[in-house]
């Protein structure tokens, strides 16, 4: 077999996660890299849809407790690291309040996408001249790095969003392990989880009838044939997406409506889709309370403060290292 020309230039690590996930019974795609510029500005447009709930719930939220999760934290010095920074909107609410109690802090803002921290740094740089920021271009893990080898102040880690919710359990384990490991007694956690509510409202924030989920989802197909040399024909590719309330999370896949050999340039392979073969591209859960403060209690944290939205939709637990 002739190998390809040039394994340089594409991203071997995408490659070898995309290569697992076509090769495995179900199919699945990595959901991070579902965020390139592109995904990164389709979620901006999701948080902006009706149906979506989630990011107006915790923007409520934030609006409301900003002032008194302020009170809370101490005098002396501190990071505000936020780790899946996106657009930085509801951060922003919390650094005024933060600012306006007079709190000394630099904020360390962490995301996979080059533009969304270069985005943050100028919006939140012309809103708060005065606020050292300090933007890391990485994904979560490389980030937990940052967090150990800047540990002589006290960290406020945010993880806003029910970003949590994406991961898959065992991989949910190993970050919040990991989390636990970086900071030290008297760090925080505000942590955002997603609550269980009627399935038909979690259902509808997932699979919008304007279709800017099914794009966003899509878009790591369009992202697959264009950065591993890829051939699936979108024309035939489709989205769907389903609450499992057993599993407590809301799974979204890709298929297609006919059978497709699917070639990949990075790495001279072939795949086969069959037509109607779902190929998971994400999953999002669900938490009640007692999940969270039994998550809370497992790494070593305690939960001090639920804020909850007026529907009790959404809740920001802030956890305190113990
Ligand atoms: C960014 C993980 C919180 O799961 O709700 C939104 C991503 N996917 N619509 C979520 C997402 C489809 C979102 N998180």
């Amino acid at each position: 077999m002739k190998k390809s020309a040039s394994t340089e230039k594409y991203d071997l690590q995408f490659a070898s996660e995309v290569d697992k996930g076509l090769s495995e019974h179900p199919k699945h795609l990595p959901t991070r890299f579902i965020y390139d510029d592109e995904g990164s500005r389709l979620f901006e447009e999701i948080m902006r849809l009706p149906e979506y709930y989630l990011t107006r719930a915790e923007q409520e939220i934030l609006s409301r407790y900003s002032g008194e999760i302020a009170s809370i934290l101490g005098r002396e010095k501190f990071n505000l690291i936020e780790l899946g920074a996106g657009n930085g909107e509801k951060t922003a609410t919390l650094i005024k309040a933060l600012l306006k109690e007079k709190k000394q802090f630099r904020y360390v803002p962490i995301d996979i996408s080059v533009g969304a921290i270069d985005a943050l740094r100028q919006d939140l740089g012309r809103q708060f001249g005065s606020l050292p920021i300090e933007g890391i271009h990485s994904d979560y893990f490389e980030g937990l790095r940052w967090i150990k080898e800047h540990s002589q102040r006290r960290n406020i880690v945010l993880f806003l969003g029910s970003n949590i919710g994406n991961f898959q359990l065992d991989h949910q384990h190993l970050f919040m392990q990991k989390l636990s490991q970086c900071l030290k007694p008297g760090d925080y956690l505000l942590i955002g989880f997603d609550l269980i509510k009627d399935y038909e409202v979690i259902r509808k924030a997932y699979f919008d009838p304007a279709g800017v989920t099914a794009r966003f989802n899509l878009n790591l197909i369009r992202r697959i044939n264009r950065e591993l040399g890829a051939n699936f024909n979108m024309d035939e590719m489709a989205y769907y997406s389903a609450y499992n309330p057993y599993k407590k999370r809301n799974e979204a896949c890709v298929y297609s409506k006919c059978r497709q050999i699917i070639y990949m340039k990075a790495n001279n392979k072939n795949y086969v889709l069959e037509a109607f073969e779902p190929v998971n591209t994400e999953y999002s859960y669900k938490y009640s309370i007692a999940d969270t403060e039994r998550m809370a209690a497992e790494y070593g944290f305690g939960a001090i403060a639920h804020f909850r939205d007026s529907r009790a939709f959404f809740t920001d637990a802030l956890w305190l290292r113990k």
